[in-house]
């Protein structure tokens, strides 16, 4: 008897039955005449308890070669274990091995440095807190686009060879054909803004890039970023669309991944205390307490990580900074009508020392001034006729943001270190695998 196949996550509701599920060994041991395997799908973990008086000869002894990351089905009947991880247990009758796995899998029970497991990320993703960042991070995804998808917002793709230059960090380039040099998107927003002008309100998905040179612990040189661009929204329409989108996806995680929080050792009181509304500084008074606090940073200069952990040391939820000055933001920011030293944007930093999840901002939408900051800036203008072509016909009031993902993983999750919130991360100094 062998059952119907079952997904691990699907058991409890097979209670009774007898079902065949396969995976990966995760852990093995025996107790005298008892033997317990610890099988991982995907879905979720199950253990199957092999009662040596109650299999054939055949499945004791084929229990016995088994190894971590053996790849098998068992087929078992279904019991209610209110002690079990996911509630049910398998009570095992058969077991086939469908792929073999050698002794020497590289991740073993023990502790191993970062480096290596990072060699070994392609095997390192199978690890129990790997699954459940990756299950976190895969629902934080489909929160966006359901909340967006709820608001009419339409979803669009921008494209990542480009030759205007959207920020001032760090730039990957190529040649590109007889057009000269182009880069690695380090943002889909100039283009958002196109769209916004055709469409009203849409976001953008994907991945972008920055060439920065620095190695911490919330810095990739490729993340994925969600930007949406907002017509007839001024700054404050976009920070009250950034908290319900913040408070959106926490509540989406405290209600459907509470298992990986566990696994992640992560107190959902810190999720249940993102509410509004978040408080918003301007960043002259921010400066202020910085000082109190202090810092040396002056007017003038951008709010470093350590600047930020200081600020958010106060609250629970994430806070707004408002109005930087000019020369510390990028040029498409639009001008403070009543501060002209200072732009209409608010860069959203997480509590619990995370810092700067969102960066957004109004946009500028006088053409001349406009124009004058990409001169101000140095930037190439010829790339940019486009972009100022939206300023020249039918110019409008706009804002958006841009919210880094891994960043968000990694703060809802706990993880001091953004390079386990993607697959397969890409650092200054990694490449492979
Ligand atoms: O503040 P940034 O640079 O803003 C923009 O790119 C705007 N074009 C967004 C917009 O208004 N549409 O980046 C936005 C966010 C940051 O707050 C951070 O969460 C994330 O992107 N981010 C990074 N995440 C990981 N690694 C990096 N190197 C990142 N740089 C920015
Ligand atoms: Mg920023």
């Amino acid at each position: 008897m062998t059952g119907q196949m079952e997904y691990i996550a699907a058991l409890p509701g097979a209670a009774g039955t007898t079902v065949t599920v396969r995976g990966w060994v995760q852990h093995v041991r025996t107790q005298g005449k008892v033997a317990f395997l610890v099988l991982r799908d995907g879905t979720g973990v199950v253990q199957c308890v092999f009662v040596k008086s109650q299999v054939t000869p055949d499945v004791w002894e084929r229990f016995g070669t088994l190894t971590l990351e053996t790849a098998v089905s068992v087929s078992g009947d279904v019991r209610l274990e209110p002690r079990a991880p996911g509630g049910a247990e398998l009570g095992a009758s058969e077991l086939t091995v469908l792929g073999a796995s050698p002794v020497d899998y590289p991740i073993q029970p023990k502790e191993h440095g970062v480096d290596f497991l990072m060699d070994n990320r392609h095997l390192w993703l199978r690890a129990p807190r790997q699954v459940a960042l990756m299950r976190v991070r895969h629902e934080i995804e489909q929160a966006i686009h359901d909340f967006f998808y709820a608001r009419d917002f339409i979803h669009c793709d921008t494209p990542i060879l480009t030759a205007a230059i959207g920020e001032r960090s760090g730039l990957f380039s190529t040649e590109y054909f007889d057009e000269g040099t182009a880069y690695l998107a380090q943002t889909g927003q100039l283009y958002g803004e196109a769209l916004a002008a055709a469409l009203g309100r849409i976001y953008t998905f994907g991945p972008t890039f920055r060439a920065e040179k620095s190695k911490t612990r919330r810095h990739l040189t490729e993340f994925w970023m969600i930007e949406p661009e907002m017509a007839f929204y001024d700054v404050h329409d976009s920070m009250q669309l950034q908290e319900d989108l913040l408070v959106y996806i926490a509540q989406r995680v405290i209600e459907r991944r509470r298992p990986e929080l566990v696994v992640l050792e992560r107190d959902v009181k810190h999720l249940e205390a993102i509410v509004g509304p978040f408080p918003r500084i301007s960043y002259t008074d921010a400066v202020a307490t910085l000082q109190q606090k202090g810092s040396t940073t002056t007017w003038g200069e951008d709010l470093g990580a350590e600047d930020e952990a200081l600020l958010v040391a106060d609250y629970t939820t994430p806070i707004f900074i408002c109005n930087y000055p000019k020369e510390a933001k990028a040029f498409y920011m639009k001008e403070n009508p009543e501060d002209p030293r200072t732009v209409l944007c608010a860069d959203c930093l997480a509590p619990e020392g995370y810092g700067e999840i969102i960066g957004g901002s109004q946009r500028e939408d006088d053409h001349d001034k406009l124009l004058r900051r990409i001169h101000e800036e140095g930037l190439e203008v010829d790339a940019y006729g486009w972009y100022l072509d939206l300023r020249k016909y039918g110019t409008f009031v706009h804002s958006g943001f841009g919210l880094g993902l891994e960043r968000t993983v990694a703060w809802l999750c706990g993880t001091p270190h953004i390079r386990e919130c993607i697959p397969f991360p890409r650092l200054m100094n990694r490449l492979r695998p």
